[in-house]
């Protein structure tokens, strides 16, 4: 199978240096997708022997990509199942799943403590959720199941000790004191957070979780990370009750507010006050983040200075606001015709590599820019197999409309408090090794990003 895929790829792929793909039809859809998802795979490593299931080789210096974007390749793929009907990377998907889950079932495995980030843990909570709303195949009943992961997510996040008074409230970064980050609250992880909040109020039917998505959405427009108009700003410190804003503006963030917010729409009915949000943050993400309707990541694509994690963004991006449009159907005429160029154009990058057709980033110049890595496939993966969303594709399931993975409210709670005498273990070294934003507060040091002098 793999050699013989290899080999007409090569043959197909000799002198044919001009678009290796078409989105036309749902067939060639779905082949592209097919093709996208196993150039993708061949950055996987971690099923092979003496390898780490659940990983993409990393991270650095051991590899390019931190431990959070191999759950966010399970998720897209999970999306790429459920849409094209292919199962043939579920197994491998379980697997890594699983493997990943660490000894209390939040995913909050030892390996990844000295770089552990909110958001990075709530990725893969946001793969499980993923996994009980597609439906996607439940583990042995002896395994963790999908529902109870992702609200071992949220629970071990809702502790009163990792919600204080600082800045009047929301996560930190970090998760453990010891760690770089421990002092700055950010967009991301509070996103994340209002995301699996929304989604298990609209999956299980507990108020509990929207009250408390609610809450960071009140607190993100209260400290000024989310502005009137909806910009979304990375962080601040709490050393400075976060008014020290860090302005840069991350694809990623709009994507999982937005799809939270439809969420939130969705369970509460259709209510105004979320239509009027979402309505805005819709407008805001458009206009902010796919200029003449492509998508463009402003913060760092540029100069190409962005990073392997934000070389990954434009993937959720394209992902959530098409699942948004199936909770929030109402937005389908505004978002799907955009997202619909952007991949148009995205798919044209896709001449690069050994075959002739891994796929760049820098979507908005229609050509390959020399560059191939797997957030770049899984951009192009996420945004082609979410071409495949119209009002006949199943919504999201929830616990009354078929969903069959099994939930617990007790999840999370026997996970271990910060323990400060392990962490004081961990070594500067180790805390090199963080996650999602930690290359950017670099990268700004030495005044990459125009934002940093001009303050936009
Ligand atoms: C690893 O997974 C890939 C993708 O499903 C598959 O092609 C390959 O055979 C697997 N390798 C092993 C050693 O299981
Ligand atoms: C932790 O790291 C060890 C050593 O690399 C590896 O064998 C193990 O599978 C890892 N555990 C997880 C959950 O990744
Ligand atoms: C609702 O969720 C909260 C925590 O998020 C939990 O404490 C409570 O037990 C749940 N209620 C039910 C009925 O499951
Ligand atoms: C800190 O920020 C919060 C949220 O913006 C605000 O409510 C609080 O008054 C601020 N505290 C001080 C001491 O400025
Ligand atoms: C909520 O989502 C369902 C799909 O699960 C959809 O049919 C329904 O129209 C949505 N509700 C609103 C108010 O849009
Ligand atoms: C979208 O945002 C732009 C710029 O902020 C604004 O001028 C426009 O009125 C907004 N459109 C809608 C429909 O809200
Ligand atoms: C769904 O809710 C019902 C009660 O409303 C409960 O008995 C069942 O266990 C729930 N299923 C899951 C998967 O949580």
């Amino acid at each position: 199978m793999v050699w013989t895929r290899f080999a007409a790829a090569a043959l197909a792929g000799a002198g044919a240096a001009n678009a290796a793909y078409s989105i036309a039809s749902t067939a060639d859809i779905k082949k592209t997708a097919a093709d996208v998802a196993w150039d993708l795979m061949q950055y996987y490593k971690g099923n092979q022997s003496g390898q780490t299931p659940g990983i993409l080789p990393g991270p650095p210096p051991a590899g390019d990509y931190y431990w959070w974007e191999g759950g966010a390749m399970w998720g897209t793929l999970m999306d790429y199942w459920k849409l094209t009907g292919d199962d043939s990377y579920n197994d491998v998907i379980t697997e890594a799943m699983l493997w990943q889950v660490g000894p209390n079932r939040d995913f909050k495995p030892p390996n990844v403590t000295a770089s552990l980030g909110n958001d990075d843990q709530a990725f893969w909570g946001m793969s499980a959720m993923l996994a009980a709303e597609n439906n996607f195949p439940n583990p042995p009943a002896d395994q963790p199941q999908w529902l109870a992961l992702a609200q071992a997510v949220f629970h071990t996040q809702a502790t009163p000790d990792q919600h204080d008074d600082t800045c009047g409230g929301g996560l930190r970064w970090q998760i453990y004191l010891s760690n770089n980050g421990y002092d700055y609250k950010n967009s991301i992880a509070n996103g994340c957070f209002f995301n699996l909040g929304a989604r298990l109020a609209r999956y299980t039917g507990n108020d509990s979780y929207a009250v408390w998505a609610e809450k960071t959405w009140d607190w993100m427009r209260g400290v000024g990370l989310m502005d009137d108009n909806y910009n979304i700003y990375d962080g601040g410190h709490v050393q400075k009750n976060c008014t020290d804003i860090n302005r840069a503006q991350f694809s990623y963030n709009n994507a999982v507010y937005l799809l939270g917010a439809a969420y939130m729409y969705n369970y509460t009915d259709g209510s105004d006050k979320w239509k009027g949000r979402l309505d805005k943050l819709v407008n805001a993400t458009i206009t902010t983040f796919f200029p003449d309707n492509i998508a463009y990541e402003i913060a760092c694509e540029g100069h190409m200075s962005c990073t392997a994690d934000m070389l990954s963004f434009k993937g959720y991006l394209h992902r959530w606001m098409a699942t948004a449009t199936q909770v929030a159907p109402y937005l389908a005429g505004t978002v799907l015709p955009v997202l619909k160029t952007s991949i148009e154009a995205g798919i044209q990058t896709c001449t690069g590599g050994d075959y002739g057709r891994q796929c760049g980033f820098k979507w908005n110049t229609k050509t390959y820019d020399g560059k191939t890595g797997a957030g770049q496939q899984m951009n192009v993966l996420g945004a082609v197999s979410a071409l495949l969303i119209d009002a006949n594709t199943p919504p999201p399931v929830t616990n009354m409309t078929g969903g069959t993975s099994v939930g617990d409210p007790d999840a999370g709670s026997h996970s271990e408090k910060t323990n400060t005498k392990k962490l004081r273990d961990i070594t500067t070294g180790d805390k090199a090794g963080a996650s999602i934003l930690t290359i950017l507060a670099i990268v700004s040091a030495v005044g990459t990003f125009g934002w940093m002098s001009t303050g936009i």
